[in-house]
């Protein structure tokens, strides 16, 4: 589905992306961890066309989409949920919600269906509908950032730190919630800092240090890995 090859990024003098490979394949959940400034949120910024690449290609479906702009990806079915949860503080759930449909342009009955499904999925959400987003607790914020993504009914879903400074039971029901996103059949590309719980959930991973892609391969077997187990996940 997604075919990333030499892709370098930089700002400035600063080489966020040093060349790097990456695979996405179609319904799998790929992860991509590594320290803070490892180029994890650039990778993700890149393939949402959110920077432009100095080098390499990212090919989706056989096209490479490295220099087109954001809301064309949006309209071919990828979407972010982006670091900090970025939602609208001064509009409502319900609004918050709307704006991701933003690029749906059927009927109005579709994006109700679409926030039927979203608000199912957070039951929590449909309790704060008419809330404004900014009072929402960071929790909230995470689901509802992870729900206006789905509102624009992506195939391939992108999620920066969708666990950042949430209490550990709320991590486990992302990462649930993840599990049943993909399971519906999204492909997802998940950044994290969480790496044992990333693990645990991805199919295959990446490690990223500094710019690098410095090891890959099944989620499984990088749990098992020492070097992992000691620079990642504390053991
Ligand atoms: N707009 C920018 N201008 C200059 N440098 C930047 C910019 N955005 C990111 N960088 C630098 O690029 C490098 C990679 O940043 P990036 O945000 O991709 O890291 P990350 O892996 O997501 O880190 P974290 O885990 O802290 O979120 C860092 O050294 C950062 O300081
Ligand atoms: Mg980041």
């Amino acid at each position: 589905m997604l075919v990333i090859e030499r892709l370098e990024v930089r700002y400035g003098a600063i080489r966020a992306l040093r060349g790097i490979d990456v695979e996405v394949r179609q319904g799998e959940i790929v992860t991509l961890i590594g320290a803070n400034g490892a180029g994890k949120s650039t990778a993700i910024r890149a393939i949402s066309g959110l920077v432009t690449p100095s080098a390499g290609r990212i090919v989706y479906h056989g096209e490479d989409i490295a220099h087109q702009p954001a809301h064309v990806l949006v309209r071919r079915g990828i979407c972010q949920s982006p670091e900090g949860r970025r939602i609208f503080a001064n509009l409502s759930v319900k609004e918050n919600l709307e704006m991701g449909a933003y690029v749906n342009d059927g009927p109005r009955a579709s994006i109700r269906t679409e926030m039927e499904r979203v608000l199912e999925m957070f039951p929590r959400l449909r309790e704060r509908i008419g809330q404004l987003g900014g009072t929402l607790s960071g929790g909230e914020q995470q689901m509802l950032a992870i729900g206006r993504a789905l509102m624009s009914r992506p195939k391939l879903l992108l999620l920066d730190e969708p666990s950042l400074g949430l209490a550990p039971f709320l991590v486990q029901q992302i990462f649930s919630i993840i599990r049943d996103i993909n399971a519906q059949g999204v492909t997802v590309l998940l950044v994290e800092q969480n790496a044992y719980q990333a693990l645990r959930l991805a199919h295959r991973a990446y490690v990223l240090e500094t710019g690098a892609v410095t090891m890959h391969g099944r989620a499984e077997e990088l749990l098992m890995d020492e070097g992992i187990r000691r620079a990642y996940l504390g053991k």
